[in-house]
C-alpha cells in the first residue's frame, strides 16, 4: 500500500513510520513540509501523490495551549482535518484519523465504547471532535482511532517527566481523579498496522488494556524504574490549576478491534517493556 502520514515527526507519526515502512511505501510529512491548514498544499500532495491511505496524525496536541488559543486549535484540528478529508475524498483515498479519549466528558463509571456519544468538554477535545465529524462526513473509507495517554521513546511525555523529576528529587504531586489508559506508541502503531490490513473501516478504541489514575500511573512508573522509596503526594484535579480541564474518567474500551482479533497488552506490561528499552539505551549511551 502507498501510505501518506501527516504529522510524521510527532510521537505517533514516528512509531507508525517504523511499524509500516517494511511492508508499505510510506511517505511522511510534518509541518515544515506540509501545513495541513494550507488547503492548496494538502490538495497537491494527496492529489498528485495518489496514496491508497492517509494516516492523519498532525494535530495541535498541547492541550493547555489549545485552551488558551481555541481558534488556533480549531483551525489545525478541525479545519486542517477537513482539508485532509476533502483531498482524500477527491482522490478516493482511505483516511485514518487519530483521535482522543478526551472527546468524552469523563462523567461515567465505565469504559467508553466506540459507539458512545462524544461530549467534548475543553477546546482541544472540541477541535478533535470536529475533526472526527469531518472525517465521518466527507470520506467514504474512513477509520477513526481513539487512543489516550501516549508514551514513546524520545520526546516529552508523562513517563519521561515523572522519571526526570524523580531523578532531580523534585517533590511529586499527582492527581488521583483523572483516569485513563496509558498507551505505548509501539503497541498502538502495531495495532494500527494490523487494523489497516483488515480494511474494516469504522471507529476503534486502541489503548493498552486496563486503566489507572495519573497517580497510579506515576506510582507504577517509579516502582518499575526502581524509585520505590520516592514519595508522591496524591492530589485532586481541583488542586492542579491548569488552563485545560481534562475529562476525569475517560477510559476507553477496545470492543470493535478486539472482534477483529486486534488487542493490546495490559498497560503495566507495555510500560515494563518500554522501560527495558529505555534502560538498554541508557546503558549503551554511557
Ligand atoms: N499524545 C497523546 O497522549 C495523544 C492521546 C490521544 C490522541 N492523540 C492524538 O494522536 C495524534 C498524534 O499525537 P502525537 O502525540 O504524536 O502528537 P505530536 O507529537 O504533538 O505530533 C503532532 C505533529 O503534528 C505537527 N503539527 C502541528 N500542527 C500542524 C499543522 N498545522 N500541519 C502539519 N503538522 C502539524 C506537530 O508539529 P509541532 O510539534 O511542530 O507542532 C507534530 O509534529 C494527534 O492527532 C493527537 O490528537 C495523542
Amino acid at each position: 500500500m502507498r501510505i501518506f502520514i501527516t504529522g510524521a515527526q510527532g510521537t505517533l507519526g514516528q512509531a507508525l513510520t517504523a511499524a509500516l515502512e517494511s511492508q508499505h511505501e510510506v511517505v511522511g510529512r510534518d509541518i515544515d513540509a506540509l501545513d495541513v491548514t494550507d488547503t492548496h498544499s494538502v490538495n497537491t500532495w494527496i492529489g498528485e501523490g495518489r496514496p491508497d491511505l492517509v494516516i492523519h496524525c498532525a494535530a495541535m496536541t498541547a492541550v493547555d495551549y489549545c485552551a488558551e488559543h481555541p481558534d488556533e486549535a480549531l483551525t489545525v484540528n478541525g479545519y486542517g482535518t477537513q482539508a485532509v478529508a476533502l483531498a482524500c475524498q477527491a482522490s478516493d483515498a482511505a483516511l485514518l484519523y487519530v483521535s482522543t479519549n478526551e472527546v468524552f466528558d469523563g462523567l461515567t463509571d465505565r469504559q467508553y465504547l466506540e459507539y458512545d456519544a462524544p461530549a467534548p468538554a475543553n477546546p482541544y477535545a472540541y477541535s478533535k471532535w470536529v475533526g472526527e465529524q469531518m472525517v465521518r462526513d466527507l470520506v467514504r473509507k474512513h477509520t477513526i482511532v481513539r487512543t489516550s495517554w501516549l508514551f514513546a521513546h524520545g520526546g516529552k511525555n508523562f513517563v519521561q517527566t515523572i522519571l526526570r523529576l524523580a531523578r532531580q528529587n523534585v517533590p511529586l504531586r499527582v492527581v488521583t481523579n483523572e483516569v485513563s489508559s496509558p498507551t505505548y506508541t509501539t503497541d498502538l502503531a502495531a495495532a494500527i498496522a494490523a487494523l489497516i490490513e483488515t480494511r474494516q473501516y469504522g471507529i476503534y478504541h486502541l489503548v493498552n488494556e486496563g486503566y489507572t489514575s495519573r497517580y497510579g500511573f506515576a506510582r507504577t512508573i517509579l516502582d518499575l524504574a526502581g524509585y520505590v522509596d520516592t514519595p508522591i503526594e496524591p492530589i485532586a484535579l481541583a488542586e492542579y490549576q491548569r488552563p485545560s480541564r481534562p475529562p476525569q474518567y475517560a477510559m476507553l474500551r477496545n470492543f470493535a478491534a478486539a472482534r477483529l482479533g486486534i488487542t493490546l497488552r495490559p498497560w503495566q506490561d507495555a510500560l515494563a517493556a518500554f522501560l527495558e528499552v529505555e534502560n538498554a539505551k541508557h546503558e549503551q549511551a554511557g
